[in-house]
């Protein structure tokens, strides 16, 4: 805590500079790369639903230590929820140091943003809203992943979306997550220069278009999917709470619980 004053103040308490806003700045930087990098994983592996019921318990079974282990265990699920969900309130804690906190300060940063209509400023403002509507949405997703993991599956999942009415609130925080996300990581482009090239503005120019197509992208694949569970979730609604058996699995098959 008091090293976020130190480098909220950037003084030293005997007045000198202090190194620590930079320290804290590169660990913003690096903890929204793994929590971007992570994002973009986790769309792919939630969309597995659109190749099938089947490819999702498989996916959702290996993340359980299929692979390596006789019988999946859902825990190693809530540890890695664990370990995102550290990770989140420190990347959280980290950026509220640069939140305009008085009226003045906001003043500035919309003048900057509209008026001059400068668009990085303006993505910056992107971002803090939606990180700030991703602390109260995702905490409630990543607290569930950790609680009761062993409840994710094509029918538990759909079930959660239909029947429990979370698919209202993935809406939303798909929408947060993806603009914070692939904003977050064309900013980190352009901080650290990957991929803009020896020409600054073209390259910037080029990522910038780039981040657009992935949020497209991602978009689409992304609602798909949720509309894939949404629809599954409603078919479902009778058979509420009863697990997904692929096929061929016999029921002493050794991938452990179906879901
Ligand atoms: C290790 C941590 C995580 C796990 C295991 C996980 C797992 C899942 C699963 C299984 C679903 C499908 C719906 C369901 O079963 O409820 C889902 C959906 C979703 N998750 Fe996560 N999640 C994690 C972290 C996150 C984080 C950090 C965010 C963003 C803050 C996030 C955002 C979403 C969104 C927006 C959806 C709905 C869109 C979709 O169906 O792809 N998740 N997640």
């Amino acid at each position: 805590m008091a090293s976020i004053i130190e480098g909220y103040l950037g003084k030293r308490v005997d007045g000198t500079k202090s190194r620590m806003p930079a320290r804290l700045d590169r660990w913003q930087s690096w903890s929204g790369l793994i929590l971007g990098l992570f994002i973009v994983g986790h769309m792919f592996f939630t969309s597995s639903i659109l190749l099938g019921q089947k490819a999702m318990y498989l996916e959702s079974k290996l993340f359980e230590g299929s692979f390596f282990l006789d019988t999946p265990q859902p825990i190693l699920v809530s540890i890695s929820a664990m370990i995102v969900l550290i990770l989140f309130v420190i990347h959280a804690a980290l950026a509220m140091r640069k939140f305009p906190y008085k009226w003045k300060e906001y003043k500035v940063l919309k003048t900057h943003a509209f008026s001059l209509g400068h668009t990085d400023t303006i993505l910056w403002m992107v971002q803090a809203l939606t990180g700030f509507v991703m602390f109260f949405l995702g905490s409630v997703h990543l607290w569930m992943m950790i609680s009761i993991p062993d409840k994710i599956g094509p029918y538990a999942s759909a079930d959660r979306i239909y029947s429990d009415h979370m698919g209202w609130l993935y809406t939303l925080l798909m929408a947060a997550v993806l603009l914070h996300a692939v904003v977050g990581l064309y900013r980190l482009s352009v901080k650290w220069g990957i991929g803009v090239g020896s020409v600054p503005r073209e390259g910037r120019r080029r990522n910038k278009k780039l981040m657009w197509i992935a949020l497209a992208f991602f978009a689409v694949m992304g609602y798909s999917a949720l509309a894939t569970y949404w629809v599954s979730g409603y078919h479902h609604r009778d058979q509420y709470g009863e697990r997904y058996r692929p096929p061929s699995t016999p029921l002493t098959a050794h991938t452990g619980d179906p879901s």
